[in-house]
């Protein structure tokens, strides 16, 4: 791998850090002076219309960009990943989520290997395991079809899933419920565990490495909660444990022999690969739980979906390429105006866990110190993603986006087509709703002047508080609905948004070493709290530990 470009040390740089400096944001004079403004800035990819002419950049800070785009050598580290080179250094492994969508009839020959094949071979048996449940085919140790299929795993091996379940709602099979436990909070396992038949529960075990704390400790708490259910119910006769783990356990991981370790059968164990990072891979077999609930087809249009935006990164020009465009912006917002925070409002209420589901994409990715020689970054790098859907965050923390003292980039989500079109007497509920993300933008944008607020009567010493400033950045997408489809192009543009970003700071990506530390001394300490000698321990930690043995019945 090439040693990263500084992007602190190009001409663009120092050109971009001019123009912030003489930079005075008038979002209502570059409009008014510019009719062009919305239609030029406005760009197309896939099905999604993305509108960045609400944004904090003229015409030259966006040429600028791309030219810093081009002198830290952004495309050809995108098409090195592409290629298969393996440009995770610190894990020493190509970045080929990109492969797990790559339609059945193309060839990627990676280290002697045609991973396409191998995707589809593995899809392919996800496909018929998801048909066997829907359909029945599948039973559990008693013969009863299987009602509720709970996923086993956390982080990547639960946000990306967890997510589109709750995206893709319209599209569920009746009578099949998926369920997902993350936390190792025994709180997680045992309330979502309530109320379901173990007779008709089938687990997911979902977990990359297989090594993970949390998700090994939640699938022994499941298993041993199936087979008492199970012998209580007196369905263990003439059956064994291990036929019972075998019809109501998979597994999903790179780790098939620690899958087997555990008891589950290899056969019922759907692999991926080390080229998929865990935050790269809900459209992996770690989407299983998805298919059974979606059903192959609609899980195929996903995919298809994270291809056509793939598509659009890897070969529009960098001036229209939106994921480029957008990541580049966020530099600028990060870098050049100081933001520390981006906000994701998606107004599409069965997006509610996209934020979250971005955080560990953008942060984990992007959260980095060092770049991918092992020297400091020159600047600062990810910035702290979060949101909420509208119209709820307008009731919350709008206030500060609108009114506070900080530059907060924000993304608004919509589509044209409600999920569930109804209507409040004449009115079209999602009209209103859709209102509302227009209204928002717009006053972002073009805020309320003092001498408007006067207008309308206000008096003289209440005006300042009812100012709007303006010049607040947002994005507007939009897309005609939500289908599984629109669902894989959102997610593969912020992938290519993190990429282009981290690509920018010349960090690697696609590595997770600051979530180590934590793990590790959890390990050591929980013997602590059992009753082990905390002498050695730091005050802090010591008292915490004192604590909670005093209150712990
Ligand atoms: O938090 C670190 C991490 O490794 C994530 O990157 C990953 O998604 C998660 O843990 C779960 O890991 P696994 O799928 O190996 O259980």
């Amino acid at each position: 791998m090439p040693a990263p470009v500084d992007p602190t040390s190009t001409g663009a740089w120092a050109r971009l850090r001019e123009l912030a400096d003489a930079l005075e944001p008038d979002l209502r004079g570059w409009f008014a002076a510019d009719p062009g403004r919305a239609e030029r800035l406005a760009f197309t990819a896939a099905d999604l219309r993305v509108d960045l002419s609400k944004g904090l950049l003229t015409d030259e800070i966006l040429q600028t960009l791309l030219e810093l785009a081009d002198e830290v050598g952004l495309e050809s580290r995108r098409d090195a990943m592409f290629r298969g080179e393996h440009i995770n250094v610190t894990e020493d492994r190509a970045v080929l989520h990109t492969a797990l969508r790559l339609p059945a009839e193309a060839t990627l020959e990676v280290d002697g290997q045609d991973v396409v094949k191998d995707v589809h071979e593995v899809l392919q048996r996800v496909y018929r395991f998801a048909d066997q449940v829907r359909s029945g085919e599948w039973t559990g140790i008693t013969g009863q079809r299987i009602e509720t299929v709970v996923n086993i795993g956390i982080g990547g091996s639960d946000l990306g899933p967890v997510m589109a379940y709750e995206a893709l709602a319209p599209y569920r099979q009746p009578g099949l419920e998926c369920r997902f436990i993350s936390n190792i909070d025994p709180t997680d396992a045992a309330v979502t565990l309530e109320g379901l038949d173990p007779a008709t529960t089938l687990f997911i075990v979902s977990s990359k490495t297989f090594g993970t704390l949390e998700t090994l400790t939640n699938a022994r708490l499941c298993r041993a909660w199936l087979l008492e259910g199970l012998r209580t119910a007196g369905a263990l006769e003439g059956h064994d444990d291990a036929e019972a783990v075998a019809r109501h356990f998979v597994a999903v991981s790179t780790a098939l022999d620690k899958v087997a370790d555990f008891g589950i059968d290899p056969e019922n164990a759907f692999g991926f690969w080390d080229w998929v990072g865990g935050r790269y891979s809900m459209d992996s077999a770690i989407g299983t739980s998805l298919a059974v609930a979606i059903g192959p087809e609609r899980f195929a249009e996903m995919l298809a979906g994270f291809h056509a935006m793939d598509e659009h990164f890897r070969s529009t020009p960098a001036e229209q390429n939106v994921p480029i465009l957008m990541g580049l912006l966020n530099v600028w917002y990060t870098n050049f105006l100081d933001a520390q925070t981006h906000a994701v409002l998606p107004y599409a209420q069965l997006l509610h866990r996209f934020p979250a589901y971005l955080q560990q994409l953008t942060m984990e990715s992007n959260g980095k110190g060092v770049r991918w020689d092992g020297t400091p970054v020159t600047t600062d790098t990810g910035e702290v993603w979060w949101g909420e859907p509208g119209t709820n965050g307008q009731h919350a923390f709008y206030q500060l986006i609108h009114q506070g003292t900080r530059v907060i980039p924000a993304d608004f989500i919509a589509f044209a087509e409600p999920a569930y079109p109804l209507r409040d007497g004449a009115t079209d509920v999602h009209e209103l709703f859709l209102a509302n993300f227009v209204a928002q933008t717009r006053a972002l944008a073009f805020g309320k002047t003092a001498e408007e607020v006067r207008e309308e009567g206000t008096a003289e010493e209440l005006v300042p508080a009812r100012v709007f400033t303006g010049n607040r950045p947002t994005a507007s997408l939009l897309a005609p609905a939500l289908t599984p489809s629109v669902l894989g192009q959102l997610i593969a543009l912020y992938e290519h948004i993190t990429f282009t970003q981290g690509a920018v700071w010349g960090i690697d990506s696609f590595d997770q070493w600051g979530v180590e530390l934590g793990k590790q001394l959890a390990q050591e300490i929980a013997p602590l709290l059992a009753g082990g000698d905390t002498s050695d321990q730091d005050s802090s930690t010591r008292a915490l530990i004192d604590y909670y043995r005093r209150h712990r019945r």
